[in-house]
């Protein structure tokens, strides 16, 4: 994995001293480099524009959550997706735009919905009838109107991780196709007065790295809309393909860059728009992963060391489990450098352990390094999504800080948890 290092030899994030800002800041420590985000998402724009197709990319902001990234996302113009009204509440008072942020969720309560309509976010993602009669419902009662998404089930698999796959008949999310769950739902949403369709969105997994599925879902979609325009007269104006562009966490992974997915997306709807005779729609894309995903450091602080005969050290640092599940949850596989010194000469192979009471709390299994001493600073690489935003408290350990890097200049953008605010909602019993 390339790094950059500066005249002290240092790892460096966004042209900042990796070294000094474990310093400044203590460890663990979560570092975005901004540049590295809105890279990322000027790429995805450039693909729309060059192809000249109306579009959207909305940000899964689940990858990470907090007040700087929805300023970040909302400073280049883009939308944002929310799973829960923790997400929607942080957007809001980040100042994110309402009419720019989608509401997801398979099981969005009555309490949400009821907030996000108060809310007059731009648009709902419907998952389910029950959401509909409960839609319904708020509207009724708040007399509002909304816009909605229906979200269907495609039936295609992505080949990566069984958690992270979304898109297959047998799963928990979206309206069956085949079945006539969609139509019926669609019928229904179009006879509500308070309500505007405005499309179709699908969600096929996530950290995929074949073409293939993409382009399938662009296929079934644009089916879908044609089968809606035979049988409702209904122009399908959105077509939301979800994210899921897969990411480079090792030397071994190859993805290609992102934006090709979303070129090839465009190609495929075209191409279905011409032959089946419907006009285009605009496409929705919302990743979550390639935006911070690549742009996110971890930094630890090397502690103890065990050596074992016959066997690999075990190398333990003052995070784990509790900053990153995904090495114990997905046995996800990461990189990772000596910040102090990563070009210096590799000397041995560690089992990268956190410290956390669990024996799966590995972080990486077999880490090359050069020799460390207590004291230094381990770079986890690309740990930028879903990394804090399933950090936990597990063994009561304070949350990461988490810091932002841009311009040759870093900001503390989430505080470091104290143990104070690991108490304050408890109550005494006695
Ligand atoms: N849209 C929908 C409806 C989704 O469910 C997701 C992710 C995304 C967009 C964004 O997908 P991305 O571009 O980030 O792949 N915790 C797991 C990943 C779960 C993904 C859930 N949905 C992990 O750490 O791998």
């Amino acid at each position: 994995m390339e790094v950059t290092t500066n005249d002290n030899r240092h790892l460096t994030i966004g042209g900042i001293d990796a070294v000094n800002l474990a310093h400044k800041y203590q460890t663990p420590l979560v570092v975005y480099d901004v540049a590295q985000i809105k890279a990322q998402i000027n790429a995805f724009k450039r693909v729309f524009e060059e192809q000249q197709v109306a579009y959207e990319v909305s940000y899964a902001s689940k990858a990470f959550c907090a007040t700087a990234i929805y300023q970040v996302i909302n400073t280049l113009g883009c939308h944002t997706d929310v799973v829960s009204g923790g997400e929607l509440a942080t957007a809001l008072k980040a100042g994110f735009p309402a009419e720019k942020i989608s509401f997801h969720g398979n099981n969005k309560s009555i309490a949400e919905l009821e907030y996000a309509v108060k809310s007059d976010v731009g648009v709902i993602i419907v998952d389910n009838f029950y959401e509909i009669e409960l839609l319904i419902k708020v509207l009724r009662e708040q007399n509002k109107n909304t816009r909605v998404i229906l979200r269907v089930t495609p039936g295609i698999s992505a080949h990566t991780h069984e958690y992270d796959q979304t898109g297959q008949v047998d799963s928990k999310f979206g309206f069956d196709i085949d079945s006539g769950q969609a139509d019926k739902a669609l019928e229904q949403l179009l006879n509500e007065p308070n309500i505007e369709v405005l499309g179709l969105h699908a969600h096929i997994g996530s950290q995929i790295f074949e073409l293939g599925g993409f382009e399938l879902v662009g296929q079934k979609l644009m089916q879908i809309a044609k089968h809606w325009q035979d049988k409702f007269g209904y122009e399908t104006k959105v077509l939301n393909v979800g994210g899921g562009f897969g990411i480079k966490y090792t030397a071994e992974d190859t993805p290609l860059a992102p934006e090709k997915f979303v070129e090839k997306i465009i190609q495929v709807v075209k191409k279905q728009a011409k032959e089946l005779e419907i006009s285009l729609p605009a496409i929705w894309i919302e990743p979550g992963r390639s935006i911070v995903g690549p742009a996110g450091y971890n930094l630890y602080t090397v502690g103890a060391r065990k050596d074992i005969p016959g066997h690999l050290p075990y190398l333990a640092v003052d995070g784990g489990m509790g900053d990153n599940i995904r090495p114990a949850l997905y046995q996800a596989k990461y990189a990772a450098v000596l910040a102090n010194d990563p070009k210096a000469k590799i000397q041995e192979t560690v089992h990268l352990a956190g410290k956390y009471c669990e024996s799966g709390d590995i972080l990486i299994d077999e880490l090359a390094l050069p020799k460390t001493k207590p004291g230094d600073i381990i770079a986890m690489l690309a740990t930028g999504a879903y990394g804090y935003s399933m950090a936990s408290n597990y063994n009561r350990n304070p949350r990461p800080a988490v810091v932002f890097v841009e311009n040759g200049q870093a900001k503390l953008v989430v505080k470091r948890e104290t143990y104070a605010d690991l108490t304050h909602l408890d109550q005494p019993y006695l």
